[in-house]
């Protein structure tokens, strides 16, 4: 069987061909006529020797999808190969890395000592064109005599944002490869759940079958149990597990070659109403997907979702009006206060969700919606999550309980689902020739 990497490294050039287009055009369009790439580089903590985590510059890693590249740079020409300047400390200290494999058809030039790297690609950037822009928040110290108005142009970057939505088929292939990590590390986490595990054993056991280290995540992982499954982005892990287990919620991702899948599953410990809303979640998840359509706008699939909760809502008895009653009053944005999902690729929450078309401007959501970071239609090859919740948040349902519809909101009822804390159930998905491909349903197909 072909493995991943084979389908990645002969659509690799593919790949460089759609990025080197879409930057010749966005640079012709922004007044440019060359870009200097920065990748990043670790900045230690105050008074430290130590570093976070570095996450590289998308634009650097769409190019050349590398972690072991921080501290390079790249040039970037119309209608002429990238050049990479490429770190390579002489250090005994740590281990050198090497060139990475994806820049085999690149000029490379290899330096030791970051400062010589930065002059070299100032001196070539600034024989190659009148105007240079840079792109990344590392270097710039290095580049001063580029244009005044060349560091991060908005004209550039909102071309290359607009069309980075639309992803190239070496990009959903990593994708499919982030997917498949993740969906690993969720199977090993439920069943550390379903064996009583704490939060800190469950993460431990998603990390260990996912392959994949903390730093590189796509994002910290949310695993929480019982009432903690009601905070949004739940930070913490508890190292014992809760003396009644009730509710389990786990969102985690995973990465390849920069590329992040984001997925999110609920699980009740017992059968009853949680166990039931569950069910009914999912159903309504998927009944959503089915209505995806190139020419879809995604604010209309959140408006959709609003009303598909307040039916469940309503038929549930946790609301005691109709579905419809719910949604004209807002009752249902007191129980899932975020948006429908992003868009993903180089980021979890990728960028351009709001934007307008190539030039710029922003569509922001209704004012009601403010959480919702998607507000395009959607079309073919434009990888977005789908995550509807449902959640116990005390401080919204009191508030909703003041409200004018707060005789709608069934207190008692509401009370004994508290310790379940929430659901939220979250899929990648992307249309591929006007049908829906579901990545995380497919990937735990795939497992089964
Ligand atoms: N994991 C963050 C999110 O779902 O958007
Ligand atoms: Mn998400
Ligand atoms: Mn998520």
């Amino acid at each position: 069987m072909k493995q991943p990497d084979d389908d990645l490294e002969i659509q690799f050039a593919d790949h460089l061909a759609i990025v080197s287009e879409r930057w010749q055009a966005a640079l012709g369009a922004a007044g440019f006529d060359a870009a200097v790439i920065t990748a990043g580089e670790p900045v230690n903590n105050f008074l430290d020797d130590q570093a976070p985590p570095l996450k590289l510059n998308p634009h650097f890693l769409q190019w050349c999808p590398s972690e072991t590249a921080e501290g390079s740079a790249l040039l970037i020409r119309p209608g002429e190969r990238p050049h990479l300047f490429f770190l390579r400390p002489d250090d005994y200290w740590h281990q050198p890395p090497d060139v990475p494999v994806w820049a085999a058809g690149f000029e490379v030039t290899s330096f030791s000592e970051r400062t010589m790297l930065l002059e070299a690609v100032r001196q070539a950037a600034l024989r190659a064109a009148n105007r240079v822009a840079l792109i990344g928040n590392s270097g710039g110290d290095a580049f001063h005599d580029l244009p005044e108005d060349g560091t991060n142009p908005a004209g550039l970057l909102n071309h290359l944002h607009f069309e980075r939505a639309v992803k190239t088929e070496f990009e959903l292939t990593a994708m499919t490869e982030a997917t498949r990590k993740a969906v690993r590390g969720h199977l090993s986490a439920r069943a550390a759940f379903d064996a009583g595990a704490s939060e800190f054993e469950i993460n431990l056991a998603y990390l260990g079958a996912a392959g994949q280290l903390p730093a590189e995540l796509p994002y910290q992982n949310i695993v929480a149990l019982n009432e903690h499954a009601g905070v949004l982005h739940y930070q913490h892990y508890d190292r014992r597990p809760p003396s009644v287990r009730h509710s389990f919620l786990i969102d985690a991702g995973g990465s390849h070659l920069g590329y992040a899948s984001d997925i999110t599953r609920t699980y009740a410990a017992g059968s009853g109403l949680f166990a039931e809303l569950i069910e009914q979640m999912d159903t309504a998840q998927q009944a959503l997907l089915d209505q995806i359509a190139a020419g879809t706008p995604y604010l209309d699939l959140h408006v959709a979702m609003h009303r598909r909760l307040g039916e469940i809502l309503s038929d549930s008895g946790l609301l005691r009006c109709s579905g419809e009653e719910a949604f004209d009053a807002g009752l249902t944005e007191a129980f899932f206060p975020h948006g429908l999902g992003h868009l993903i690729g180089l980021q979890t929450h990728d960028v351009g969700g709001q934007q307008t078309s190539p030039e710029g401007g922003q569509t922001p959501p209704p004012e009601n919606y403010a959480a919702l970071r998607l507000t395009r239609t959607l079309d073919d090859r434009i990888p977005v999550t789908i995550e509807p919740g449902l959640y116990f948040i005390p401080q919204l349902l009191d508030a909703a309980l003041k409200s004018d519809a707060g005789r709608h909101v069934n207190g008692a009822l509401i009370e004994t689902l508290m310790p379940c804390g929430g659901i939220r159930i979250e899929d990648n998905v992307y249309l591929r020739d006007g049908a829906l491909v579901n990545l995380t349903r497919q990937a735990f197909a795939d497992s089964a």
